[in-house]
C-alpha cells in the first residue's frame, strides 16, 4: 500500500502515523476480511441482519416524505420560538451533533432545547423554566415508546403546554416520533391525534439520525435536511469501494481495529473544536454500543483541545500506552477571528505582537499540528479526519461513514454490532428498585 490518505466529500482520512504500529502491508493483508465483513453487511447475512435499514437509507428517502418533514417545520417556524426534542441515547444525539456542528439554529428559527436526556431534576426543571410563557412545541422521539427518561420528562412537559394551550391545543403542538405499532407512545399519540412520523422498524437508535428522528428537529432549526442526505448518499457510494484505501470507512475500521489488536485499546477522539463535542458523544455511544459486548471492544473516549490539553493532555502524552488517537478537525471554523496587534507605545507587553492579524483558525490549526507531533514521539498511533469547513452536506458524510465504519469493525470483531443487550441490565435493576409492575 502506497497511499495513506483519503478525501471524499470534503474530509481527508490520513493514517500515516499508525504505520510504526500497523505497517502497511499488515494493514494491506486485512483488506479481504475487510471486504468480508463489509459483503456480510450489504448481503445481509451478518447477526442483527434485522436492522440494516440504515444502509441505503440516503437513497431510499423519498421526495414526499422530505415534504411531510418540511411541512412540519414551517408550521413550528411559523407559531414556536422554542422546540423541545424529547428523547435518550439514539433518539437524540445525532440531531444535537448535527445542530451543535453546524452552530445551532438558522436565525428566524425557533431554538431547539433538548430534554429528557437524563433523570436529572435540575435540568428539567431549567427547562420548564424556559418554556413557561412561551410559544413551544414539543417533538418527542422514542423508538420502543417505554423508555423511562424521555417519558418522565414528557408526562411533565405536555402537561405545562396543556396548561397553556388547552388539551386540544398542546395535542396540535406534539409531534411523535415512534416505532410504526408498537409501544405506549404509538398508543397515546393515537388517542390524542399528534402528528406521527415513523422511525423504520430495520433502523436502530443509533442509526436512526437520517431518519424522522434526526430530520424533524434539524429541518425545525432550518438545517438544510436534503444537504445533509446528499452527503450521507455521497459516502455511501465511496463506501462501497472495495479498494480499501480509498474507502474511508472500511479504512478507518481496518486501522483502530489493527491497532486494538495489537493492545491500543482505547481509542481516544480528539477536536480542537468544542462545537464538535456532540459529534463525539454521538460517536462515543455508535461505537460504545456497538462493540463493547461479549468482553470485546474499543474503549471510545474524547477530548476537546486545546482546553482538555491543561487536563488530560499529561495522560495521553505520557500515560498508559494502550492508547490510539482519532483527530477531528476543521480548518475553518464560522468565524473568521484574529489577534488584534498592539502599536501602541510601550505595547506587547503580552509578547503576542507575533500572533496579531493572524486567524485564530489558523493557530489552533498550529496547534493541532503541533499536538499530534507531540502524541506521535509519545508513542500514541494517530489518525486524522481533516475537514475543511463544515456544512450540512460534509456532516451527512461524516457521520454515514462512521455508521459504515462500526458495523464493519463489529464484525471484525465478532461481534453483532446491532444490538444493545447489556442496556437492559441498568434498567431491570432500576425498574426493580422503583417498584414497577408491569
Ligand atoms: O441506540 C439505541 O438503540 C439506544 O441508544 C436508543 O436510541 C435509546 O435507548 C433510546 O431508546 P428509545 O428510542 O426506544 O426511547
Amino acid at each position: 500500500m502506497t497511499r495513506h490518505s483519503t478525501e471524499i466529500g470534503g474530509i481527508r482520512l490520513d493514517v500515516s502515523a499508525t504505520e510504526k504500529y500497523l505497517p502497511a502491508a499488515e494493514l494491506q493483508a486485512m483488506a479481504p476480511a475487510v471486504n468480508a465483513a463489509a459483503a456480510e453487511l450489504e448481503k445481509g447475512t451478518c447477526p442483527g441482519s434485522e436492522y440494516l435499514g440504515w444502509l441505503d437509507l440516503p437513497d431510499r428517502i423519498t421526495e414526499e416524505e422530505f415534504q411531510a418533514i418540511e411541512t412540519s417545520a414551517a408550521r413550528a417556524q411559523k407559531d414556536s420560538s422554542l422546540y423541545v426534542v424529547i428523547g435518550i441515547g439514539g433518539s437524540y444525539l445525532g440531531a444535537r451533533a448535527i445542530l451543535d456542528a453546524l452552530g445551532g439554529s438558522v436565525e428566524g428559527c425557533p431554538e431547539i432545547i433538548f430534554a429528557g436526556t437524563g433523570l436529572c431534576s435540575a435540568s428539567l426543571d431549567r427547562v420548564l423554566k424556559k418554556c413557561k410563557g412561551q410559544d413551544f412545541r414539543i417533538c418527542i422521539i422514542s423508538k420502543s415508546g417505554t423508555t423511562l427518561e424521555p417519558a418522565v420528562a414528557f408526562r411533565a412537559l405536555r402537561t405545562m403546554l396543556a396548561e397553556q394551550f388547552g388539551q386540544e391545543g398542546a395535542a396540535q403542538r406534539i409531534t411523535a416520533v415512534t416505532d410504526t405499532n408498537r409501544g405506549a407512545l404509538r398508543q397515546l399519540a393515537t388517542d390524542e391525534g399528534y402528528e406521527t412520523f415513523i422511525i423504520p422498524d430495520n433502523v436502530g437508535g443509533r442509526f436512526s439520525v437520517l431518519t424522522p428522528v434526526g430530520l424533524v428537529p434539524l429541518a425545525v432549526a432550518g438545517i438544510d435536511v436534503r444537504a445533509l442526505v446528499a452527503g450521507a448518499s455521497q459516502m455511501r457510494k465511496a463506501c462501497l469501494n472495495e479498494n480499501l484505501e480509498s474507502n474511508p470507512a472500511h479504512l478507518y475500521a481496518a486501522v483502530r481495529h489493527g491497532l486494538y489488536t495489537r493492545g491500543f485499546t482505547t481509542e481516544v477522539m480528539s477536536t480542537f473544536h468544542s462545537d464538535l463535542q456532540t459529534v463525539q458523544e454521538w460517536w462515543k455511544q455508535l461505537f460504545g454500543e456497538s462493540e463493547g459486548k461479549g468482553g470485546e471492544g474499543i474503549f471510545p473516549a474524547s477530548t476537546v483541545f486545546t482546553t482538555d490539553l491543561h487536563s488530560l493532555g499529561q495522560y495521553v502524552q505520557d500515560g498508559k500506552r494502550n492508547l490510539q488517537e482519532t483527530f477531528l478537525c476543521v480548518r475553518h471554523a464560522v468565524s473568521e477571528l484574529t489577534v488584534p496587534g498592539d502599536e501602541s507605545e510601550g505595547g506587547n507587553l503580552d509578547g503576542l505582537n507575533y500572533l496579531a492579524g493572524r486567524t485564530l483558525d489558523e493557530i489552533n490549526w498550529k496547534a493541532y499540528e503541533g499536538t499530534k507531533n507531540a502524541h506521535i514521539s509519545g508513542g500514541v498511533p494517530c489518525t486524522s479526519l481533516e475537514i475543511e469547513r463544515i456544512t450540512p452536506q460534509v456532516i451527512g458524510g461524516l457521520l454515514f461513514m462512521f455508521e459504515k465504519a462500526v458495523g464493519v469493525s463489529g464484525r471484525l470483531l465478532g461481534v453483532n454490532p446491532f444490538d444493545q443487550p447489556g442496556v437492559e441490565t441498568y434498567k431491570k435493576e432500576m425498574f426493580r428498585l422503583l417498584g414497577k409492575t408491569q
